[in-house]
């Protein structure tokens, strides 16, 4: 893990990021929000490098904030890749675009899978937001509020990656949880994601999940080296939201196609995002707090 470290080190340094460049947010502010912004909260599931374990946290959280009470919806935003759908044994042939038919409500894209998973198919609505004509973000943003009484909660998962649409989905929900595993490439892509976001957003608010992590002084230098390459460099302050095993009972699950916390509850890497999902309930009160409208404001530009 030292070389580990050393490595990221150095293919950051590589990267020629400076450790004068200017912080361009200001981590202490705090958004006043009006109150017809408030709504579900809105968090980001995202990583530097593929393949970590977004969408497989996204639907096992969902349904460990489930049993605790939660309303939550997933919306399936890694475009033309379905991964939701698969890893919950479906296939829906509807996705978000098809609101723009004025037959189509938000109960007929909002799809109610099994394991008690709601979940919304993004298609290629939201990844070309910005190309949308004023009034068909009208309509979508009108259908897409109602969310907020269906839900306490959404999760977004997000394509892998630092493009421009996982980069504007990142910076629209209120928390970003980064994924990464342990390997030195996810490391340096999580980094590449935390450098994206740092200039993105004027209020970050960014934790990490160490996936697929063999034992706790691993969890250790993962977590220490990419907060403190972020604190020196960016400017950014990164604390660990939690870490889940690499357990072959995930890999049984996906080819089961049953979420690992439905079908395997009490095995480790479920219990380890139930203990996610209780620090994201129970954990401190977020300072900024703009929801599901908010998320859908800055997303459409509106
Ligand atoms: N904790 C774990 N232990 C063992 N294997 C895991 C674990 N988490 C994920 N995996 C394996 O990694 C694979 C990829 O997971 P997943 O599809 O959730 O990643 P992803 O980040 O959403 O990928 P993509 O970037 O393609 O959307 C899973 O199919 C599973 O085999
Ligand atoms: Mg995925």
């Amino acid at each position: 893990m030292k070389d580990q470290a050393a490595k990221l080190r150095r293919l950051v340094e590589n990267k020629n990021v400076s450790p004068e460049l200017p912080a361009s947010k200001a981590p202490e502010t705090t958004i006043k929000q009006p109150a017809e912004l408030k709504g579900p909260r809105t968090i980001a599931i995202t990583s530097g490098k593929g393949g970590v374990g977004k969408t497989n946290l996204a639907v096992n959280l969902a349904i460990a904030l489930g049993n605790m009470g939660k309303r939550v919806i997933i919306i399936d935003a890694d475009m033309g890749m379905a991964n939701v759908d698969i890893l919950l044994g479906t296939s829906s042939r509807i996705n978000l675009m098809n609101l723009l038919d004025p037959e189509v409500n938000l109960e007929d894209v909002l799809l109610r899978g099994p394991y008690g998973v709601s979940y919304i198919s993004g298609g290629s609505g939201m990844e070309h937001a910005e190309e949308l004509t004023e009034v068909e973000k009208d309509i979508l943003f009108t259908k897409l509020e109602a969310c907020a009484e269906w839900a306490d909660i959404i999760l977004i998962d997000t394509g892998a990656g630092i493009g421009k649409n996982v980069l504007d989905f990142i910076v629209s929900a209120d928390e970003v949880l980064l994924v990464t595993t342990p390997e030195p490439t996810a490391l340096t892509d999580a980094y590449a994601v935390m450098k994206g976001y740092s200039k993105t957003t004027d209020t970050p608010n960014l934790k990490l999940i160490v996936n697929r992590v063999i034992d706790e002084p691993e969890i250790r230098e993962v977590v220490s080296t990419l907060s403190r390459t972020a604190e020196k460099f960016l400017k950014l302050s990164v604390e660990c939201m939690g870490y889940i095993y690499d357990d072959q009972t995930m890999v049984k699950s996906v080819r089961s196609q049953v979420p690992i916390m439905s079908g395997y509850p009490d095995a480790l890497a479920a219990r380890c995002i139930s203990s996610i999902a209780k620090g994201l309930v129970n954990g401190r009160q977020e300072k900024v707090s703009l929801g599901w409208r908010g998320f859908l404001r800055r997303l459409f530009k509106k």
